[in-house]
């Protein structure tokens, strides 16, 4: 099986590469090999890669420069994935896809279903929608899979904003009304490339196509995420300039994720951080599909974070 993997230098694209070589040959697309900004050149690259499998993380993901960049994050986030699943309709190939908690709005208490309505609360949000309205109504087989502050070790995420802000400062303030589920792109890759194999394997999984939310378990807010991980990368700082390093840990963390010296933290409300694009107060996804359905079990976001932590 022939699987083209886009976005190979971007988080989850990074974690795929590695994760699907199990599967079968991986053909890892950057930016220079497929221009997601060039829609109309999608669908001949992807003839001539012929992949049986598409698996797309590639996305235009600056929140807030969406907002005024609107037009090139549509190219990239809807028309180049409607692009691909006119491909995968004329080939009889797999789209899987990655969406986001963006496209609600957040303003209800609980976690939101994958067929509860949607509402995107920004211009990033609106354009990922629109990719997976694209997408379904094309009537390739797909696999849609909507996420939520994913974090790695390498790339830009808000954890390692919160480490680099930790070395500068001794005082941060952090929003504590807004929450949600952080999501390691590790994980991400490694469910996906079991939900592919799950999905080749069961005779009851292999026509399905839809939107599937895939997140850890747990909620949590900003303020606690980046409470917990400062500490985490505290101790583990501490530890390895000591010389008593956990027999979890192999080294200290390198010198990008080092905190030397937890600064205090505050919490604030989301009015006192004003961006240009709108998040939502509450994007926890419900995960009743992913797990009843596909019979995969979703770990607690802390102990993942805790686990991610240990290579940093
Ligand atoms: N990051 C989050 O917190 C978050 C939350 C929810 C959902 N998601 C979704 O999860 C998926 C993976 O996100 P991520 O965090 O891994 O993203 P990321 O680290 O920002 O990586 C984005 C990737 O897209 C590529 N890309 C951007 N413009 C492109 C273009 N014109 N043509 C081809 N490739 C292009 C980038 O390549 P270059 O390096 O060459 O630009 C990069 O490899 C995305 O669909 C995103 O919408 C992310």
């Amino acid at each position: 099986m022939r699987i083209a993997v886009t976005g190979v230098t971007g988080q989850v694209g990074w974690e795929l590469v590695r994760s699907l070589q199990p599967l079968g040959e991986v053909v890892a697309l950057d930016s220079r090999a497929l221009d997601l900004a060039d829609p109309a050149r999608v669908r001949a690259v992807l003839r001539e890669v012929a992949p049986q499998v598409i698996v797309n993380p590639a996305a235009y993901t600056a929140v807030d420069k969406a907002e005024s960049e609107t037009g090139k994050a549509r190219a990239i986030n809807a028309a180049a994935p409607a692009a691909m699943a006119g491909y995968c309709v004329d080939a009889g190939a797999l789209l899987v896809h990655y969406s986001t908690d963006y496209v609600f709005d957040g303003s209800r208490d609980g976690r939101y279903r994958e067929d509860d309505p949607t509402a995107p609360a920004n211009a990033y949000g609106l354009t990922k929608l629109e990719g997976e309205q694209a997408i379904r109504t094309s009537g390739c087989a797909h696999l849609i899979l909507r996420t939520s502050w994913v974090y790695s070790l390498r790339g830009g995420n808000f954890l390692r904003t919160m480490v680099r802000l930790a070395a500068a400062r001794d005082h941060l303030k952090i929003v504590a009304d807004q929450y949600g589920v952080p999501t390691p792109a590790s994980f991400i890759a490694d469910v996906t490339a079991q939900l592919i194999a799950r999905r080749q394997a069961s005779a009851a999984l292999k026509d399905w196509s839809g939107v599937l939310n895939l997140t850890p378990a747990g909620r949590t807010s900003w303020f606690e995420y980046a409470s917990r991980g400062l500490a985490l990368l505290h101790r583990a700082t501490q530890a390895g300039t000591e010389g008593r390093l956990p027999a979890t840990s192999s080294a200290s963390p390198g010198p990008e994720w080092q905190v030397p010296r937890m600064p205090s933290l505050e919490a604030i409300p989301a009015s006192a951080y004003p961006t240009p694009a709108r998040r939502p107060a509450n994007s926890c996804l419900d995960l009743s599909r992913i797990e009843n359905v596909w019979g995969m079990s979703m770990p607690s976001w802390d102990g993942l974070l805790a686990t991610v932590l240990r290579d940093a």
